[in-house]
């Protein structure tokens, strides 16, 4: 791809890129943003270029995806990683594999550990390398690895294995940088990033991102969810409308009937909330894979922090043909304390 086809169309906040053959005209958008998507589709039109494939580097957690929405425009193919949980991707990618554009090929590396399906997506040309690296590899830093099935130690492998490998002249466009900065090359990171220059072992960053302890994404309920339906939030919740029942906590809810499937993160799980006794861990962003082996017409109780979040898993698992669905209204901040032995922490 030659670097005047190259076309990166960045916000301060998020920077979706959109890439193009110039003889060809065929184009893909990176991270494309739900709000944003009529802005997207305008460049398009006034730029002359075909979309071909929109890509997502990961189920984000703090926007939603305009990937369904551009799709249903344009005929564009979507792309995620395989191991992101997507079951309405058309193109469900994985490490090695290649996307033509034109004449150019856009090279999918895995880079798991912001989540477990990150991808990073890396274009070849005479000149140059660019690699658009998602929430893997920001400006002086990186995703965090705290929720969405990251790890520290993944990342720190899928960094330094498939980002570092990478020529030292590397253009990067990373998902996000808050303070206005643009771009970086693989040289700048392995020596100024803080948590992953060449000098911090896999130990150091595993201490690092152990100690950010940071709060949950504003947007997380809404966001990680609607990603999973491919940004199409809106359809679901009306599907979702019909099809599950809201529980309140009280006496009479009996637990026995149920398989209580508890969409929170590890560390909320083990919190001080505590779980309902007999409920599964399956954080929100892995239900839609693992729900693939449940019987559609099993009595399934969702349950979260607040009621919010399950409420959302309740709309996934209703389209994916789920009959028997309940909402625990509240959630574990809701239940009450005489039934406090129903409790596990
Ligand atoms: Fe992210």
């Amino acid at each position: 791809m030659k670097r005047h086809g190259l076309t990166p169309i960045s916000s301060q906040i998020l920077s979706p890129a959109l890439l193009s053959d110039p003889i060809t005209r065929d184009a893909v958008i990176i991270d494309s943003v739900f709000e944003q998507s009529e802005r997207d589709l305008q460049w398009v039109k006034e730029l002359g270029l075909n979309l071909r494939y929109i890509l997502d580097t990961h189920v984000h957690a703090d926007h939603i995806t305009g990937s369904g929405k551009l799709r249903e425009k344009t005929g564009a193919k979507t792309l995620l990683g395989t191991h992101a949980g997507v079951t309405c991707a058309d193109i469900p990618a994985r490490q090695g594999e290649r996307l033509s554009l034109g004449e150019n090929e856009i090279e999918i590396r895995e880079t798991p550990g912001h989540t477990s399906g990150c991808l990073t997506f890396v274009v070849h040309t005479p000149s140059n390398t660019y690699a658009f690296t998602g929430d893997a590899l920001l400006i002086r830093g990186c995703g965090r690895t705290d929720f969405q099935q990251g790890d520290a130690a993944t990342l720190y492998r899928s960094v330094h294995n498939q980002i570092y490998t990478l020529p030292d002249s590397t253009i990067i466009y990373p998902g996000h940088d808050y303070r206005g900065n643009r771009v970086t090359t693989v040289a700048e990171e392995k020596k100024f990033n803080p948590r992953l220059n060449l000098a911090v072992t896999r130990e150091m960053f595993v201490q690092i991102m152990a100690n950010l302890h940071l709060p949950n994404p504003k947007y997380m309920d809404t966001a990680v969810p609607a990603n999973l339906a491919c940004g199409q939030q809106t359809k679901t919740m009306e599907v979702c409308q019909m099809s599950y029942r809201e529980a309140a906590p009280s006496a009479d809810l009996d637990l026995s009937k149920y398989r209580i499937v508890d969409v929170r993160e590890p560390h909320e799980f083990t919190g001080e909330l505590g779980h309902l006794k007999g409920a599964e861990l399956v954080p929100l962003a892995t239900l839609s894979e693992k729900a693939q082996q449940w019987p559609r017409h099993e009595q399934l109780l969702l349950v979260c922090r607040s009621g919010k979040r399950s409420g959302n898993a309740c709309s996934l698992l209703s389209e994916l043909g789920f009959t028997n669905i309940t909402n625990l209204q509240g959630g574990m901040s809701g239940w009450p304390a005489s039934r406090n032995n129903e409790v596990a922490r």
